[in-house]
Formats: structure tokens, C-alpha cells, sequence
């Protein structure tokens, strides 16, 4: 896969003197969120923090939280708040956290917005938050869901039908075998969606309501959605 951000943009990051603070990527299952956070992390250095990943992962360990979230998960509903916004609250308290984050995939419900804003106002020094919405259209979601592939190792997403790895199968970079997510068929994603539009969609419009809110079109090369959302962070921190 290609390397999106261009080197003025990194360069323009480097000469960044604030921190860039918590940014919202928001949008529906397949919308590309986790491809573009990945970007934004090599461009300005903070971490990318996915609830989907941080569940999985603790599947995969088969913690007490692993256990509750697998069948969940399996039926493309959403895990409950409370031990959403435990995990988050865990992971912002590591010390790469402290300038920024991209937050990919949370907050999808009113409940965990409200979690955020709370625990960002009571900082001492709160840093405002800026949300993007990426849009895509049903039928290229669907075809992003079922033809992606993961790297077990590094994490690198591919597409068999629009960015596939060199050797059919495995991973450019560690040469694993890649894995498809288990939610990512036809049935599963059309659940995720409806989850999405009765519980996620309100959140787009409280982020929406509350300024320093962006929509950018996903349905671009990466390398174009990307730079769509590095424009829009850097306007609406400049209008911050
Ligand atoms: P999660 O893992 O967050 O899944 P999701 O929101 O459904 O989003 P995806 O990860 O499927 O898609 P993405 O937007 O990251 O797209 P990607 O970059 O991979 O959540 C999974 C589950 O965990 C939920 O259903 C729920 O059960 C639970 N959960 C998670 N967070 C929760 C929360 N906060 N509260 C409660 N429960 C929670 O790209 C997709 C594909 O498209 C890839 O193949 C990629 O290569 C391709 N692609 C990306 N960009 C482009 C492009 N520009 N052009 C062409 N192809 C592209
Ligand atoms: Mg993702």
C-alpha cells in the first residue's frame, strides 16, 4: 500500500507548535475509518485508538471483556456503554495520549458522546475536539466489508478488489496470512448498518451541532480522502 501524506503536509505537521489535540473519525462500517487514522498517525505522531481493534484484541485474549463482546460483536450490535467507555478511559491514560489521539470508531451512541465530553471539560486545560464524518455510499461499503483483508501482525488493511497485497493472500510487510474479520459478511454488516443509522447517526448530528465538525467524500483514493481530512482538521483548528 502506498504512503498517502504527502511530504509537505508532514512537513507542516513537524512545524505544528500545538498539540493537535483528540479528533473524531466518524462514519459508517467500512467507510475507512481505521485506513485513515492509520495515515493521520504517521502524519502528526499521536495515536490511533479503535474501540473495533481494542475489542477485538481483547477477544483474541479472551479476557472477561473478550467474552461479553465476541457474541455481541458476531451479530453487529453494539458492546454496552459502560464497558466501552471503561476500555477508552484505560487507553487515554497511557502517556502517548496525552497531546492528541484519533479516536476511530467511538463515540457511537449519545451516551458515550456525553462520557467524552464530560471527562474532556473536566481537564484542566481542555483541548477541543474536532470531528470528521467520512460518506460513502451503501453499495461501496458493502463491497469495502467483504472484500477487506487484515494483517494479524502489523495490522495493515487490505482490499482484494481496490488495494490488494502483492502476493495473493499475504501481507507486503510481514508476509503473514492475512484474516478476514469475522462481522465482515453481507448479513453482519447489514446489522452494523442498522446500528449505525438508529444509534451512531445522532451522534454525526451532536458533533455536527457542536462546530468544528467536517464532512469529507471517502469515496476517493485514499491518498485524496486523506489529504480532504487533513485540510478540513487544520481549518477547523485555525477556527478553534
Ligand atoms: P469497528 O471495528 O469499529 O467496525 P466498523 O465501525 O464497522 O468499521 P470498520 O472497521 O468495519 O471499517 P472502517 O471504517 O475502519 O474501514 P477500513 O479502513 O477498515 O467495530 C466492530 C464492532 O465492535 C462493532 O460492530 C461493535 O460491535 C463493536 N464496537 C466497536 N466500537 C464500539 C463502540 N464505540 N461502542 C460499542 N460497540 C463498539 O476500510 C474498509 C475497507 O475499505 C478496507 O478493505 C480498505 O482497504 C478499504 N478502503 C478504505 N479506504 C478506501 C478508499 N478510499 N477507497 C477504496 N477502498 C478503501
Ligand atoms: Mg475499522
Amino acid at each position: 500500500m502506498s504512503s498517502s501524506v504527502s511530504a509537505v503536509q508532514r512537513g507542516r505537521a513537524a512545524g505544528r507548535k500545538t498539540a493537535p489535540g483528540p479528533i473524531l473519525l466518524m462514519g459508517a462500517p467500512g467507510v475507512g475509518k481505521g485506513t485513515q487514522a492509520k495515515e493521520l498517525v504517521k502524519l502528526w505522531g499521536i495515536p490511533q485508538i479503535s474501540t473495533g481493534d481494542l475489542l477485538r484484541a481483547n477477544v483474541a485474549q479472551d479476557t472477561s471483556l473478550g467474552r461479553v463482546a465476541k457474541e455481541i460483536m458476531g451479530r453487529g450490535e453494539l458492546v454496552p456503554d459502560s464497558l466501552v467507555d471503561e476500555m477508552v478511559a484505560v487507553r487515554l491514560q497511557q502517556p502517548d495520549a496525552a497531546k492528541g489521539y484519533i479516536l476511530d470508531g467511538f463515540p457511537r451512541t449519545l451516551g458515550q458522546a456525553g462520557w467524552l465530553d464530560g471527562r474532556l471539560a473536566a481537564q484542566p486545560k481542555p483541548l477541543p475536539v474536532v470531528a470528521v464524518s467520512i460518506q460513502v455510499d451503501y453499495n461501496q461499503l458493502l463491497r469495502r466489508i467483504t472484500g477487506r483483508r487484515n494483517c494479524p501482525v502489523c495490522q495493515t488493511i487490505y482490499n482484494i478488489y481496490v488495494n490488494p497485497p502483492r502476493r495473493d493472500g499475504f501481507c507486503d510487510v510481514e508476509g503473514a496470512a492475512l484474516v478476514q474479520r469475522a462481522d465482515d459478511t453481507e448479513q453482519v454488516f447489514k446489522e452494523r448498518m442498522r446500528a449505525y443509522a438508529a444509534l451512531t447517526a445522532p451522534v454525526v448530528e451532536h458533533y455536527r451541532a457542536l462546530g468544528r465538525f467536517a464532512e469529507v467524500n471517502g469515496d476517493r483514493p485514499i491518498a485524496e480522502v486523506a489529504a480532504g481530512i487533513v485540510a478540513a482538521v487544520e481549518r477547523l483548528r485555525e477556527t478553534a
